[in-house]
């Protein structure tokens, strides 16, 4: 019998919705091609539920997420949960999932498409092609926090007042694990990885160096660099090209990983997978957001979306060839010119399509 896979999809806000419903086309499509089945469950988060249910994630959707062999989200949040208490805010949901399904790696692919380069912001770019491999349940993201008030006064006169911190702290065991990933990422890509810390004033980046250095010792053939941030954030632009698997801590990787989508031209084209211990359902979206001002228009390019799919078959199903078919067709409807309107330039020859006939395009090419 043919494998059948339960997919929780989380259309989420915004232009969420039309996105996952032009990458539900394209997975329904190779699912006839390579020989596989699926059961869609249609879940609510973020906006959405806060709206129905008075909370971003709720335990039932969750606990549906759980149950299923991959999560396939859109995007949630926009300007009308914006003034809400931070408890109960959209992004909420997406923290909820992330620590309750388990998945402390983040791979962002970063990967410039030649015929896209003009829309990079830097000059002469080419042979852009990075990962990063992102910690996604530690760090500052999930320390402590608080708030108290103080009224110790400062050097200068100043009192302090209220005080708000989150921490940075990070486990032997989670570091460990993430490393791997990249070392293991690096070994079928240009055997490279580069380490990017604050090693020189956090203590908890100098754990993440010692264990660096550690488990480089297991991979004699793959490269090594060491870079602070600050550095990192220049080199990025400075030498794009260079760059192979990037590991890195949750907050730098959130930043990084956004600096990377401005240099490869358009956050529409670049897709991201969430991932816990094999066997748990990973999650797969777009690293755009809600974009909430052209929700509807049908101006959304569902490219990031597509290629989510092919991540979640590539790495939750199993089924790689699916996945090479995708990238291979969104590659190839870019070089015969289909634009959507994040990327179009008038008077350039090339096609100006709307979301669904991107789709269509990409529909053909597979077959
Ligand atoms: C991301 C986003 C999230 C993050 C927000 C929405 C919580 O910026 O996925 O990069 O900071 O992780
Ligand atoms: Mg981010």
């Amino acid at each position: 019998m043919a494998d059948k896979y339960k997919i929780a999809v989380i259309e989420g806000d915004g232009i969420g919705p039309e996105i996952i419903g032009e990458a539900l086309k394209v997975l329904d499509k190779v699912s006839g091609l390579y020989g596989f089945s699926m059961q869609t469950v249609m879940l609510d988060a973020g906006g959405v539920s806060i709206d129905k249910n008075g909370v971003p994630l709720t335990d039932e959707t969750l606990a549906a997420c759980r149950n299923s062999d991959a999560v396939l989200l859109g995007a949630v949040g926009g300007p009308k949960w914006d003034g809400l208490d931070p408890s109960i805010r959209p992004e909420k949901a997406l923290l909820g999932l992330r620590s309750g399904l388990g998945l402390y790696a983040n791979l962002r692919p970063a990967k410039l498409f030649d015929e896209l380069a003009h829309a990079s912001p830097i000059k002469d770019i080419k042979d852009v092609d990075i990962l990063f491999v992102r910690e996604l349940t530690g760090g500052i993201y999930f320390g402590d926090n608080g708030e108290y008030d103080s009224d110790e006064v400062l050097p200068d006169g100043t009192v302090k007042g209220h005080v708000a911190y989150d921490t940075e702290c990070y486990s032997e065991g989670e570091i460990l694990r993430i490393l791997k990933i990249a070392f293991e990422a690096a070994k079928g890509r240009r055997q490279k990885v580069t380490l990017v810390d604050k090693a020189n004033v956090l203590a908890s980046s100098r754990l993440w160096r010692k264990l660096f250095g550690q488990v480089a010792k297991d991979y004699p053939d793959i490269a090594t660099e060491c870079l602070y941030v600050d550095n990192c954030s220049m080199q990025l632009i400075s030498r794009p090209s260079e760059f192979d698997v990037i590991v890195t801590s949750n907050m730098f990787g959130d930043i990084l990983s956004d600096e990377a989508g401005m240099i490869t031209g358009s956050v529409g084209m670049l897709p991201s997978a969430s991932l816990g211990t094999p066997g748990t359902p990973g999650l797969f979206e777009p690293i755009h957001g809600s974009a909430p001002d052209i929700a509807g228009t049908g101006k959304a390019n569902p490219c990031a979306a597509i290629l989510s799919v092919a991540m979640m078959l590539r790495y939750s199903l199993g089924q790689p060839l699916a996945a090479d078919a995708i990238e291979r067709a969104v590659a190839d409807v870019i070089s015969s010119g289909f634009r959507t309107s994040d990327l179009y330039r008038e008077g350039s020859g090339e096609i100006f399509v709307n979301l669904s006939e991107i789709t269509l395009a990409i529909l053909k090419t597979l077959g």
